[in-house]
């Protein structure tokens, strides 16, 4: 592979199954009052897929930033005020800490409860609050259900797209509509389509997975350089080198060589990614939060399209 490649390849992943997600969501966003949107907190802004914004875009949104304990607690800080500012709920979620289900589920319930209060005055929500649980693949959907529900209700995997068809789970006061994850057709950016690769959300078998790791590199060394060079034991003039050139002396310090003394750069790039996704680098954030603002919540406030109270 050469270094000219390197991050130019087009990432597209939209399966028959994802189509069909979306237009379902079209039909049931009618019958809830809510949408709680599952984000991977490294990836705030990658990992909110555009089309379920435009499909929910009429009902109050509790944006949840899982897997917080692999992400900078900083820039989460950051990211809970811009979700905040919009008018929306924003949590910071860790679901696998295990047998804590109160833990999940007490600031969740709460974060609902306030967002619905307003709607509830209006006589718009019933009993019961009605909350459609979105997101994309692997961002740890069935594991946060699980986690809030105090039991194994949905198959976690750590294959994208795992998560199949729309189930009903009530805990408590909520009645939660597990939809599958899903992405969207064409990404904006190689930069989105490459975040989304970084933390696993788009199958594999599609990537290069040197270009992978090279575009891994590439951006986590000009916002931790320290945490990249402390991993892999490297001095500072590394970050001179190339990313290609990176990959290759960290596969060198790991001994990954072949035939000839040649770096065997696929089995770095395996090694590089799969330690940046078992967060072996530290915790870190990709994404900082843009200036521009999120859907305002009078928008929300002017929706009459909330199931009345008739349950
Ligand atoms: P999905 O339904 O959205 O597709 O995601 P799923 O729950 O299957 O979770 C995908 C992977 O992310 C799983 O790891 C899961 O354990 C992990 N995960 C989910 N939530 C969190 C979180 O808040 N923090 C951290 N650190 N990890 C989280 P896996 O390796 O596929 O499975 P496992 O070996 O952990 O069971």
């Amino acid at each position: 592979m050469s270094e000219t490649i390197v991050n130019r390849r087009v990432i597209q992943w939209f399966p028959g199954h994802m189509a069909k997600t979306l237009r379902l969501m079209e039909t049931e966003i009618r019958n809830v009052d809510c949408v709680l949107q599952i984000l991977d907190a490294r990836i705030p802004q990658s990992s909110l897929n555009p089309e379920i914004e435009r499909i929910t875009s009429g009902k109050p949104h509790l944006y949840v930033l899982n897997k917080a304990d692999l992400a900078d607690p900083d820039i989460t800080r950051q990211w809970l005020q811009y979700f905040k500012t919009a008018g929306a709920g924003c949590l910071p979620m860790d679901s696998k800490q295990k047998g804590k289900a109160g833990a999940v589920r007490g600031p969740i319930t709460q974060e609902l409860s306030a967002l619905m209060e307003r709607r509830r005055r209006k006589g718009m929500v019933g009993a019961r609050i009605r909350v459609m649980v979105v997101g994309i693949p692997n961002v740890g959907k069935s594991t946060f259900i699980n986690s809030f529900a105090g039991t194994t209700r949905a198959k976690a995997a750590n294959k994208p797209g795992v998560t199949r068809g729309k189930q009903w789970i009530t805990v408590d006061n909520f009645d939660l509509m597990d939809m599958p994850g899903v992405l969207w057709k064409k990404f904006d950016s190689l930069e989105t389509a490459t975040n989304l690769a970084f933390i696993g959300s788009i199958k594999d078998d599609i990537l290069d997975i040197e270009e992978l790791a090279c575009g891994l590199l590439s951006s986590v060394r000009q916002i931790y350089p320290e945490k990249l060079l402390a991993r892999y034991k490297l001095g500072e003039e590394a970050l001179q080198l190339s990313p290609y050139e990176l990959l290759q002396a960290i596969g060198a310090k790991r001994g990954m060589l072949i035939s000839g003394g040649e770096v065997d750069t696929e089995r770095a790039a395996k090694m590089l990614v799969g330690e940046f996704r078992a967060s072996k680098w530290g915790r870190i954030s990709l994404e900082r939060p843009p200036e521009r603002a999120l859907v305002p919540q009078e928008e929300w406030e002017e929706d009459e399209d909330a199931p009345q109270d008739d349950r």
